[in-house]
């Protein structure tokens, strides 16, 4: 079934911030079918652990960063997460072959709250690793993103760590090379892109025809070759230039901004697919390139604090749907292109609209339409997203019917001082696809449905009141 060609197999970033999961199995199944070899996941949630049981899939399991404070205090703590998250799972058949500790801990929106918590923490995971007799099979890590390594002049021969961190990113790389253990940095020419209006669009890709960056003998013509090897000149200057590098996470969002679309979607990552499917590496470290796609399905509940692009990472959709054409490297499984999620069941084929004798200069809609968007996800909506051209009438039928799907196509989500209505005919126009929600898996996430009956309630409750106000 799976011929590695020269890479080291692909892997993607399994997250489930999202208000409906795919069951894990399926989740699993699909990861398969589509001929990925390695999973990444944010926690170690019993659910998805189980599903990862003999799956034959690499695993690396995360920390996430709330729990930093306690591992880093306590050898106790650590312990029994490696003996609940780690051995149990091991002898039950879960390769495990990873920890993340932490997930982009450095990131300066943290205002640096983790700076203290997180070295402490990966050793005392390591220390648990080793007492557990697991170090040599399973090897901790911290995801860090590309800030933590800055070139002054651009050029790569020029990176070194961040000055503010830089005695902490030597303690924990020496750490990483005593136990063997890889460097793992998240590389985003994307967020380049979206926060430099400047940035020179084709240096994102792979194929394009930017003015090269050149380094002495060295041309480089994308940034993720120039970001990867102005790390690995940062670790070399420090005395660690043969540190393994893991790409924890590379992709490009398909909605929620102007750069964030299918094309670009795709050109990236069949691009970087096509670049390590060759097997040379980069001009600094030629061979496989051992990396993790971000992400495999998009995740309704991202915070959209960083951009309204983060909820569509996904190279499929929330209900499993592949969004383009992708040859993976290292496998010939998907040679005929992505495979959908098998056994997803959708609730029933209806939406919710605008009433169409609704008055658009009604006052109730502005407050109905920030409570929708709110509550539920409409960053598929603005400039040059997938349901930007939609006219005034669109746009609020696309809240309301976002809002609807998100609350199992309750009934009373789709009041909104009845100007609402439920119909049969789908609204979907083009691009912008107004969704059906997927059933959940009881078994699987009782706690979330719980979660959402309570919000469901919600309008129920408000309309409660106003009618014994009134009566
Ligand atoms: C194991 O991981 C889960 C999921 O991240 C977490 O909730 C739990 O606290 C961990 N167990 C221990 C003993 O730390
Ligand atoms: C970081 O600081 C800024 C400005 O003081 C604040 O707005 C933000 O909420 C802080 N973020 C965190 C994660 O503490
Ligand atoms: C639809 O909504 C988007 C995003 O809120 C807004 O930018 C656009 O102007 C709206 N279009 C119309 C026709 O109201």
């Amino acid at each position: 079934m799976f011929l590695v060609i020269s890479v080291s197999g692909i892997g993607a970033n399994w997250g489930t911030q999202t208000s409906h999961p795919l069951s894990p199995t399926t989740v699993v199944q699909m990861l398969k079918d589509n001929g990925f070899q390695k999973a990444k996941i944010f926690d170690a949630e019993e659910g998805t652990m189980s599903a990862l049981k003999k799956s034959g899939l690499e695993v690396m399991v995360g920390i996430p960063n709330d729990m930093l404070a306690t591992l880093a205090t306590s050898s106790k703590a650590a312990a029994d997460w490696v003996s609940k998250n780690v051995s149990s799972y091991i002898s039950d058949g879960v390769n495990i072959r990873y920890v993340a500790v932490g997930n982009e801990p450095f990131l300066q929106t943290y205002n640096g709250s983790f700076l203290q918590t997180t070295f402490p923490s990966l050793q005392n995971i390591q220390r648990a690793l080793i007492k557990a007799g697991l170090s040599s099979q399973v090897k901790a890590t911290v995801p860090l993103n590309a800030d933590v390594y800055q070139s002054p002049s651009g050029r790569p021969s020029d990176g070194d760590f961040r000055t503010d961190i830089h005695d902490l990113m030597l303690a924990i790389v020496k750490f990483l090379s005593d136990n063997a253990a890889p460097f793992t940095v998240n590389i985003y020419p994307f967020i380049s892109l979206y926060s430099d209006p400047n940035f020179p669009v084709d240096y994102a890709f792979f194929d394009g025809n930017a003015s090269p960056v050149v380094d002495g003998s060295t041309t480089y013509t994308n940034m993720f070759d120039a970001n990867h090897d102005t790390l690995v000149w940062a670790l070399k200057k420090n005395g660690f230039a043969n540190l393994p590098v893991i790409i924890g996470e590379i992709g490009w969002p398909t909605d929620g901004d102007v750069n964030a679309n299918i094309q670009y979607a795709q050109r990236f990552n069949q691009g970087f697919m096509n670049h390590i499917s060759t097997g040379q590496g980069t001009p600094m470290r030629p061979g496989p390139i051992d990396a993790y796609l971000f992400s495999l399905i998009d995740e309704d509940e991202k915070s959209i604090q960083p951009g309204n692009f983060e909820r569509h990472w996904g190279i499929f959709t929330y209900d499993g749907l592949p969004k383009y054409q992708l040859n993976l490297a290292g496998t010939t499984a998907n040679s005929r292109g992505l495979v959908r999620a098998k056994n997803v069941k959708y609730l029933d084929k209806k939406w919710c609209v605008l009433k169409p004798s609704a008055n658009l200069d009604d006052s109730r809609i502005a407050p109905s339409i920030s409570y929708a968007c709110g509550n539920a996800d409409c960053t598929c909506l603005g400039f040059k997203t997938s349901c930007g051209n939609l006219d005034a009438r669109g746009n609020i039928s696309y809240a309301f019917n976002n809002y609807y799907q998100k609350n199992d196509q309750d009934d009373v989500a789709c009041g909104f001082s009845n100007l609402a209505t439920i119909t049969n005919m789908d609204p979907t126009t083009g691009t912008c696809r107004f969704g059906i929600m997927i059933e959940v898996d009881s078994g699987f996430s009782w706690k979330m449905r719980q979660i959402r009956k309570r919000e469901a309630a919600l309008p129920l409750l408000v309309f409660l009141q106003l009618f014994l106000t009134l009566f």
